[in-house]
C-alpha cells in the first residue's frame, strides 16, 4: 500500500492521476479492499490497524490533493500560453473606402448648380440618332455623326456622344420654364493623353419665354460657376460654333498652373479652355415643339475639371484603378 504514495507523487497528467484515484479511493478500491480486510483481523488488533489504515489514508488523500492542485495549476499554464494573444503584433488599420476624384468633382459642381435651383435630370447612354443628334441641329452630313467618332449599334443605335440630348428629353416632356443640369457618362472613339473612350459631362439648360433668357444671364451663371471651382481666376468668353446654340462660345480660364504667364499645361497661351456654351439654337427649339421661348446651354467635361482642380497630367490614370493614385484622394 505504501507505493501508493510515490505513484502518486509520480503521477504526470490528470488522467493518470484520476486512474490511481479510483484504484485507491474507488469502491472497488485498495483502500476499500483494506478496510474489508478488517474483519479478519483479530479484535484486540483492531484498533491499532483501524487507526494505521486511517492514518494511511489521509496522508493518501493529502498527497492526491497536493498532486491534483499541483497537475490542475500546470494545465492552467498550459492552456493560458497556448491561447496566449501578444497585444503587441502589428495591425493594419481596416481601408476604408473613398469617392473617385471624378465622382467628387462632379458632386461639386451638382452642389453649385442645385444651390442655383437647376434641378436635375437624366437619360439613357444608349440613345437614338434623332435624340443624339437630329433634333440638336447636326444634319446628316455632319462629321460629328461620322463612324470615326461614335459608337453605333447594328441597329442604327449608339451610346451618346454628349449629354445634350438630355435637353432634348427634358424639353419634350416639360413645359418651359426650364432649368436643369445633366451628369452622366458619355462615349466618343478617341483615346490619347486627354481622351478616354469614355468620360462626364454636365449639361446645363435654361429656358423660359422669350426675352427672358439672355447671354448676360449665361455670362453671370458661368463666371459665377467657375470662380466657385477654381477661385481666382479670369475668365473669357471666346465666339465659337456648335450647331445647338448660336451665339456660340467656349469658355477659358486663366492657366491656374502660370497665373497666365504661359506653361507647358496652357500650351503658353496661359489660358485653359473648361466648357462649351451659347443660346439654343431656333432649330432645336422647333424639333421640340417648343414656340416663343429662349434659352441658354452649356456643357462640360468633368474629367477636364478633376484634372485641373488635382493637377493630374494624364487623364488615363484616372481610370487605371490604380491605388497609388486614387489613395491621395481619400
Ligand atoms: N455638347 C457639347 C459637347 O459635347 C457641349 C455643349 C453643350 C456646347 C451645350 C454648347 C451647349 O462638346
Amino acid at each position: 500500500m505504501e507505493n501508493w504514495i510515490d505513484k502518486i507523487n509520480a503521477a504526470d497528467s490528470l488522467e493518470e492521476l484520476e486512474a490511481l484515484r479510483i484504484a485507491i479511493f474507488g469502491k472497488k478500491g485498495d483502500l476499500a479492499k483494506a478496510f474489508a480486510n478488517m474483519k479478519s483481523v483479530p479484535p484486540a488488533q483492531k484498533p491499532v490497524v483501524a487507526k494505521e489504515l486511517n492514518q494511511l489514508k489521509n496522508s493518501l488523500m493529502k498527497a492526491y490533493e497536493a498532486k491534483k492542485r499541483e497537475l490542475e495549476a500546470r494545465a492552467l499554464e498550459a492552456r493560458l500560453a497556448s491561447e496566449a494573444i501578444d497585444v503587441s503584433l502589428y495591425s493594419p488599420r481596416p481601408q476604408s473606402g473613398a469617392l473617385h476624384p471624378v465622382m467628387t468633382t462632379m458632386d461639386r459642381i451638382i452642389e453649385y448648380f442645385s444651390s442655383m435651383n437647376f434641378s436635375m435630370e437624366t437619360g439613357p447612354l444608349v440613345e437614338d440618332e434623332f435624340h443624339n443628334f437630329e433634333a440638336l441641329n447636326l444634319p446628316d452630313y455632319h462629321p460629328a455623326r461620322d463612324m470615326q467618332d461614335t459608337f453605333y449599334f447594328k441597329d442604327g443605335k449608339l451610346l451618346r456622344t454628349h449629354t445634350s440630348p438630355v435637353q432634348i428629353r427634358t424639353m419634350m416632356k416639360q413645359k418651359p420654364p426650364i432649368r436643369m443640369i445633366s451628369p452622366g457618362a458619355v462615349f466618343r472613339r478617341d483615346f490619347d493623353l486627354t481622351h478616354t473612350p469614355q468620360f462626364h459631362q454636365v449639361e446645363g439648360l435654361m429656358v423660359d419665354e422669350k426675352g427672358k433668357v439672355s447671354f448676360a444671364n449665361l455670362k453671370w451663371i458661368l463666371e459665377d460657376f467657375l470662380h466657385t471651382m477654381f477661385g481666382d481666376v479670369d475668365v473669357r468668353f471666346r465666339p465659337s460654333f456648335f450647331p445647338f446654340t448660336e451665339p456660340s462660345a467656349e469658355v477659358d480660364i486663366s492657366c491656374i498652373f502660370c497665373k497666365g504667364e504661359g506653361c507647358r499645361v496652357c500650351s503658353r497661351t496661359g489660358w485653359l479652355e473648361v466648357l462649351g456654351c451659347g443660346m439654343v439654337d431656333p432649330n432645336v427649339f422647333k424639333a421640340v415643339g417648343y414656340e416663343n421661348v429662349s434659352g441658354y446651354a452649356f456643357g462640360l467635361g468633368v474629367e477636364r475639371f478633376a484634372m485641373l482642380m488635382h493637377q493630374i497630367p494624364d487623364l488615363r490614370s484616372l481610370f487605371e484603378g490604380d491605388l497609388r493614385l486614387l489613395e491621395q484622394f481619400q
